[in-house]
């Protein structure tokens, strides 16, 4: 089988490098990639968002399942573009079709959803334009802190918690007035703000059946003890040492199940993975944003802790029998450091060359931001490259990845050392 994955981060590095496992893989193509993707298959330079390119190389080139790797084409519309089309439609798709992306691609949409179906979600309002004042005076009947969320995809930055009433307010204008993040602002939702740990849940489904993939948390802040901006990611661990089986229970039943019934209420047919960004309040799952694709850096610990043949499991998901497919996962304990440019996720340099690479031992690197360039790698973007281990434990997962992300080098390299620490002292 020939397959094409669209994406060029961590997340695509290790789809790839898992794809690459399978006995079903003829050729592996990758657009456009990075460095570590050209490592176990071909880097095709292509535009995530240019479908009729990506058209043409499908068909010359006998490409039988896309996987998209980011949320951008999907909320665009490519899996309904491959339907649409006669000589498309029968490739596989790994992705939601466009409505579906809405979970997405549109808080508001998401929230309605939640609403519809009985899940369990922070209470929240919607707010237009031409509903900008009473969304002000909404304003006023809350508590701090205040969460805006502009409605539409706005590159991670969407959303603005704030402790003071009179910034909420200004940034509601801003998002609403003033186009602050485009069109992706025209519509503002305002939620109550919810108190817990996060974590995040992946099921891949074929719109019926679906297999729970390992869960993992993921540590957003640039700066230790979580401070800081946020940013795509520093890191991520799985399994989470709090999602017991209870809570693991509860997520399936309150959240995963009515999820794949109200899509298929709504008549969708849902193809693709379904990332639950979930926050545990008062011992119970409270669903914090869908996602329609895998995390980003959850994938690097997470993929590598699926023992299946993961093209089995998208053929599953292809031809609508993904029940008969099963799915086994590693016991153990994996981590993955996310080793970032200097500045990051403000302004800071590419095109550093990056060494050590070959000192590696018993862990995997998984490229995000890096090209190759002669015969040197260089950097090619804030978040460089995710160095993930597995071991009989969290600590030891993370003693095995620290001590390697160490031997990598590159101008101002930095990385979070206390991953992990906030769920030893939850441990404890
Ligand atoms: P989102 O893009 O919806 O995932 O939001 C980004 C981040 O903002 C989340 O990962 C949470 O850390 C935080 N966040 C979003 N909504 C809430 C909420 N209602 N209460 C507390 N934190 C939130
Ligand atoms: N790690 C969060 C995300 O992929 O959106």
């Amino acid at each position: 089988m020939n397959v094409l994955i669209l994406g060029s981060g961590g997340r695509e590095h290790a789809l790839a490098w898992k794809i690459k496992q399978s006995p079903k893989l003829s050729k592996l193509y990758i657009a456009p990639g990075n460095a570590g993707t050209a490592s176990v298959g071909e880097n095709i330079d292509m535009g995530i968002s240019d479908f009729e390119k990506i058209k043409d190389f499908v068909l010359a080139n006998n490409v039988d399942m896309l996987i998209v790797g980011p949320e951008v084409p999907l909320v665009e519309g490519i899996h309904d573009y491959f339907l649409a089309d006669i000589q498309l439609k029968s490739i596989a798709v790994i992705g939601p079709v466009k409505n579906a992306a809405l979970l997405e691609g549109s808080k508001d949409f998401a929230k309605d959803f939640m609403t519809k179906y009985d899940i369990p979600t922070a209470a929240y309002k919607t707010f237009r334009k031409e509903t900008m004042n009473e969304g002000l005076a909404f304003l006023d009947t809350l508590k701090p802190p205040y969460v805006l969320k502009a409605d539409g995809l706005a590159a991670g930055k969407g959303v603005i918690i704030s402790e003071s009433l009179s910034e909420a307010k200004v940034e509601l204008k801003a998002m609403l007035s003033d186009n602050k993040f485009g069109a992706a602002s025209d519509k503002v939702v305002i939620e109550e703000f919810l108190d817990g740990i996060e974590l995040s849940v992946f099921v891949l489904t074929d719109g019926k059946s679906y297999k729970i993939l390992p869960n993992a948390k993921d540590y957003k802040r640039i700066g230790e003890g979580d401070t800081g901006l946020n940013t795509g990611g520093m890191g991520s661990i799985s399994p989470v040492p709090f999602a017991t089986d209870e809570f693991m229970t509860k997520v399936e039943n309150q959240i995963i199940k009515p999820t794949i019934n109200g899509l298929s209420s709504e008549g969708i047919e849902y193809k693709g993975f379904i990332f639950f960004g979930l926050i545990k309040v008062d011992g119970n799952p409270v669903v914090i944003e869908y996602n329609v694709r895998m995390g980003d850096p959850e994938a690097e610990s997470v993929i590598p802790r699926i023992k299946s043949d993961i093209l089995d499991l998208f053929m599953g998901v292809t031809n609508g029998k993904l029940e008969n497919s099963s799915i086994v996962i590693d016991e153990r304990h994996s981590a993955a450091i996310m080793l970032v440019a200097g500045g990051y996720p403000e302004r800071y340099k590419k095109g550093d060359p990056i060494s050590g690479l070959d000192l590696i031992e018993d862990s995997i690197v998984f490229h995000a931001g890096t090209k190759q360039e002669l015969d040197q790698i260089i950097t090619n973007g804030g978040r460089v490259i995710a160095v993930t281990s597995l071991g009989k434990s969290m600590e030891e997962a993370l003693d095995i990845s620290y001590k390697n992300a160490n031997k990598i080098s590159f101008n101002r390299k930095y990385y979070r050392e206390d991953l992990g620490d906030d769920l030893k002292i939850l441990q404890n």
